[in-house]
């Protein structure tokens, strides 16, 4: 899929903004601090209403202003779609073909962007969060039953605390939720656990493209209980165990929202084990990996490389850009300086971009 054209108001650095992209590689050039990760956050944006570098959609709204717009064109085989979002101080607006969209899930569905950050370095090193959002991202684009079953687990984990977080609250009621968490946690992990499978079907490859050596590299991951016969029935009784520790501590210890992957890179951990530069190279394969799992060529997903070529080295920042212009689609990749043959070059000075070519 590609995003041909952007409009930006008010979107951090860019007052206004009207732009057009090439339907492959976009180098977007630029001094620092001009806007470029600006620019490739708006892209992003399109994916889930939501940046990679902010939870907090205020800092989207330039300053001084109440609210910020994003209008994309996005193409997906011979289907056209217009996706416009509007970031208020409280409240976002999304429209598809200017119909606004009644779940959030609509647009997930629609739009697949994925990214690749200067942050992604330290992803194995970091709390579980991040690497579950990048689970539960990725599954939620391959299949949109599983943002459902997340949602419901979500919701039912926030009324379970609550009740935790009452004087005496009813074991009856406590326990209903954990049933009802028993069973649709045993689809979530089924899927997290089929999908770090489907990822190391991959990845060794992805890291092997990148690094230009053969390499051994796979993720594994570490559910609250493990898949099997009798997931429920085991599910509630591990909650029954943990009932009087979940009373005690005000909320629940276990379930799908502590789960975790690590990354094992050369037979060692890379978390505690790994250079920068290896914590790099790792976190980029895992982020490239998805691309390679989308078979159907329309919905391959859009790809935003921030920064990517910072701190590799020449020989690697060369791979990489292999793997952009032969296997990628659509990509931005933002640098201060680049070059690469037959890319579209946006460049970015003083909060504006243009199109060079
Ligand atoms: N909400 C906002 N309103 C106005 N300006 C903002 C807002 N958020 C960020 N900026 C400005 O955007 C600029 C940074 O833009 P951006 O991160 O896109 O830079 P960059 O070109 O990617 O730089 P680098 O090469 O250092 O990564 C900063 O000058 C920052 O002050
Ligand atoms: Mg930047």
């Amino acid at each position: 899929m590609n995003v041909t054209r952007i409009v930006l108001k008010d979107f951090r650095s860019y007052e206004s903004l009207e732009i057009e992209f090439g339907d492959k590689t976009n180098l977007i050039l630029g001094p620092n601090a001009v806007g470029k990760s600006n620019l490739a956050e708006a892209i992003y944006y399109l994916s889930a209403a939501r940046s990679w570098r902010s939870s907090d959609d205020d800092s989207l709204i330039a300053e001084g202003k109440e609210s910020a717009y994003i209008e994309a064109r996005i193409h997906e085989g011979s289907l056209r779609r217009t996706v416009s979002i509007e970031i208020g101080k409280d409240q976002k607006r999304v429209r598809i073909n200017g119909k606004p969209v009644a779940r959030l899930s609509e647009l997930t569905e629609l739009v697949n962007v994925l990214v690749f950050s200067p942050s992604d370095v330290s992803l194995f090193r970091d709390s579980p969060s991040d690497r579950r959002a990048f689970l539960d991202a990725s599954l939620s684009k391959q299949d949109p039953r599983y943002l459902k079953s997340l949602s419901k687990a979500h919701s039912l984990l926030r009324e379970r605390n609550l009740l935790l977080k009452q004087e005496n609250p009813s074991r009856d009621l406590l326990w209903a939720y954990a049933r009802q968490l028993a069973e649709v946690s045993e689809i979530i992990v089924r899927q997290r656990e089929a999908y770090c499978e489907s990822i190391n079907s991959v990845l060794p490859m992805v890291l092997e493209k990148i690094t230009g050596e053969p390499s051994d590299c796979r993720i594994t991951y570490k559910p609250f209980l493990k898949p099997g016969p009798k997931f429920v029935e085991r599910a509630e009784s591990l909650y029954r165990d943990k009932l009087e520790d979940d009373l005690f501590k005000k909320s629940t210890g276990i379930g799908i929202h502590r789960e975790d992957f690590s990354l094992r890179y050369k037979g060692k951990d890379v978390a505690q084990y790994g250079s920068q530069g290896e914590n790099r190279i790792c976190a980029l394969a895992l982020k490239l990996a998805p691309y390679y799992l989308v078979k159907d060529e329309a919905r391959k997903p859009i790809c935003v490389l921030d920064d990517v070529a910072s701190e590799l080295d020449a020989a690697r920042v060369a791979n990489l850009m292999k793997i952009v212009q032969e296997d990628l689609g659509q990509t931005f990749v933002t640098a201060t300086e680049l070059r690469l043959e037959g890319a579209s070059i946006i460049d970015v000075a003083d909060h504006n971009a243009t199109r060079r070519n």
